[in-house]
């Protein structure tokens, strides 16, 4: 959160590891080691524009940068809206802030709780799964009954060097449940949809 404060919003050159999969990690753009990559908000405002979604939910709003670009998106959609959770009461309260002061509440319902815990009425047709990356395994399974067949379900920090997101989505892969797409990013994207109900 200090780096996110001292760098007041400019851009950085993303300084993640290169990886097999991504050997120029200083060509993206980050705002601070949290939130995500500059190119991957610009993914998700498109991604949000493109498929034009109901109900988009987040795990792991931090700061509430990536929660404002789909928020955005979901302005010039003229519909939707995002569901985000932030378990740090702290994190939690800055990210009111920001939102508060952003124009965009309107789209936005920013929760003080774990994506363990959570509660999301309704079907969910984008999950952007964000927060502590040993969990998101089960925070997909969670999840992964209310999300529409057609939906897109994304999980971010899943490069090779990053590990645990990568090999939980390639496991649940293997398990049948998803169909993965690795984006080659510094920290890893990856784009899936549910198996169960695809036709
Ligand atoms: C990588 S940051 C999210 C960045 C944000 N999505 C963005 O791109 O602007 C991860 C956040 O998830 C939060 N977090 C960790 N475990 C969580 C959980 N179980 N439920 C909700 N938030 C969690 C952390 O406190 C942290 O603020």
């Amino acid at each position: 959160m200090l780096q996110a404060e001292k760098a007041e919003g400019a851009l950085l050159p993303e300084y993640h590891r290169a990886t097999p999969e991504c050997p120029h990690p200083e060509r993206w753009h980050m705002y601070d080691s949290m939130t995500a990559e500059a190119e991957v908000l610009e993914f998700l405002y498109t991604l949000v524009t493109t498929i034009k979604p109901a109900l988009v939910v987040e795990t792991g709003s931090f700061l509430g940068v990536s929660t404002l670009w789909i928020a955005k998106a979901l302005k010039a959609n003229g519909f939707g809206r995002i569901i985000s959770c932030e378990f740090d009461p702290v994190v939690f309260a800055k990210a009111q802030e920001k939102i508060a002061s952003s124009g965009l509440a309107d789209w936005i319902e920013l929760r003080n709780e774990s994506s363990l815990e959570m509660r999301i009425e309704g079907t969910i047709d984008l999950f952007f799964s964000d927060s502590d990356m040993p969990i998101r395994e089960a925070e997909v399974k969670r999840f992964l009954p209310q999300i529409r067949p057609t939906g897109i379900i994304l999980m971010h920090d899943a490069s090779s060097h990053l590990k645990v997101v990568r090999d939980a989505a390639v496991k649940m892969e293997s398990e049948g449940l998803l169909s993965c797409i690795l984006l080659p990013t510094p920290r890893g994207l990856v784009l899936a949809q549910r198996r169960e109900g695809r036709s």
